[in-house]
């Protein structure tokens, strides 16, 4: 803790070039999409396991606070995307290291012109949803605060659990005799796992770009958080859904009809969510571990919240991959169907 603030003074005394402000903003922004995904991830799964919950967490989604957040989302991905890509091109090019102070300042333009256009589109989905959706549903701008209170208490108590459960097992481990003694003072080597991560944080960065781009073209820009609940629209990259009831399009509706497109025989969106969720849950808590490294120095707290970062690992990649695998009827109809009856479509959750 007094490394991280020691971290934090000294980063605003010290003022430094160009290229230290790139490392604190894509430390920031790294940590940044990480909360967000691990909230967003076990959301997700609602849609298959908790049709009801999911619907909640997206109406959240769709408050004024969040949405200012989702800004912020877009603006952490798309600079950390650009400046990985320049870490891990530069890593693999020592003899380009004397451009560094370009690269960097090309990180920074890309970042803006990237996010110039991509936050008119955002607002223009914004101002739709208050000043035309909302009135003609009857309802005004309210921050509604209650149901974001709602929204977050469940990662609150979650976060308790997990660092409870960390922080007994590290005890205990540290009170084990033979376990005590080979973790003790063990000088800081780089072992063949941390040499094996460092290739694979900028491999998969690479790979996570197109990715999360993509993710966030569809489901940002194309439509929005707005359109998950819109009546009577076809889900972006879905062929299904145009017949369903314009009551019926139910945030969790949404998730199924995605899940639930096949082209040749292949769950495209189920496939590329996998891949994505994969790659971002490794690539995030690996380098959530190298920050806790930094700034956790002693041994019991550093056991604790590395311990706490491989359970919140392990949920993601579990919690995640089962909803995404989840039963699904196979055809419109049945989606359709179901619909009519008024149920909540879950569809994927059967
Ligand atoms: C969009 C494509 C991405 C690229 C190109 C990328 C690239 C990188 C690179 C090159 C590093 C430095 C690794 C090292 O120091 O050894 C890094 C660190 C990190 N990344 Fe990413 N990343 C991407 C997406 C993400 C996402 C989606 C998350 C969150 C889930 C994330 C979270 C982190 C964190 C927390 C760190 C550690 C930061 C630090 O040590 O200062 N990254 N990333
Ligand atoms: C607020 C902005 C976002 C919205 C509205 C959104 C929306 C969605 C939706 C509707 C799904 C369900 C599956 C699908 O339709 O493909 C989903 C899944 C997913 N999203 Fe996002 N997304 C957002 C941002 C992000 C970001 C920034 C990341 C990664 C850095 C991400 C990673 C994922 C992953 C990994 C899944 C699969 C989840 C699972 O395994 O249950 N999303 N997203």
């Amino acid at each position: 803790m007094t490394s991280l603030v020691l971290t934090v003074t000294e980063t605003l005394r010290y003022r430094g070039k160009l290229g230290m402000w790139s490392w604190v903003l894509h430390r920031v922004a790294g940590a940044g999409t990480l909360v967000f995904v691990i909230m967003h991830v076990i959301d997700t799964s609602w849609a298959t396991f908790y049709p009801e919950l999911y619907a909640k967490a997206i109406e959240a989604y769709a408050t004024p606070l969040f949405t200012v957040g989702e800004f912020a989302l877009v603006a952490c991905v798309v600079y950390h995307a650009l400046n990985g890509f320049r870490v891990a091109i530069l890593d693999y090019r020592p003899q380009w290291w004397r451009h560094q102070a370009t690269a960097a300042r090309l990180v920074l333009l890309g970042t803006a012109l990237l996010l110039i256009p991509a936050f008119i589109i955002m607002f223009a989905h914004v101002l739709n949803y208050y000043n035309v959706r909302l009135p003609s549903e009857g309802r005004g701008f309210d921050f509604q605060f209650g149901l974001i209170v709602e929204a977050v208490i469940p990662f609150a108590v979650g976060t308790v659990a997990v660092l409870i459960a960390a922080g007994i097992v590290a005890g205990a481990a540290a009170v084990v005799p033979g376990l005590a003694r080979r973790t003790e003072n063990r000088p800081m080597k780089r072992s063949p796992l941390d040499r094996f991560m460092w290739s694979f944080m900028r491999i998969s960065g690479l790979l996570i770009i197109p990715l999360v781009f993509g993710h966030l073209i569809m489901l940002h820009l194309i439509q929005g958080v707005f359109d998950i609940t819109l009546a009577g629209h076809v889900p972006v990259g879905s062929t299904l859904g145009a017949n369903l009831a314009a009551a019926e399009m139910l945030a969790p509706n949404f998730v199924a009809l995605r899940w639930n497109t096949a082209v040749a025989g292949v769950f495209v969106w189920r496939v590329y969510d996998i891949m994505l969720l994969v790659l971002i849950v490794i690539h995030g808590i690996w380098g959530a571990r190298y920050i806790v490294n930094d700034y956790a120095r002693q041994r019991f707290v550093n056991r604790t919240l590395l311990l706490a970062l491989l359970i919140v690992a392990i949920i993601l990649l579990v919690v995640g991959s089962l909803a995404i695998l989840n039963t699904v009827p196979a055809t419109v109809e049945s989606l359709a169907s179901e619909a009519q009856t008024g149920q909540v479509l879950s569809a994927v959750g059967r």
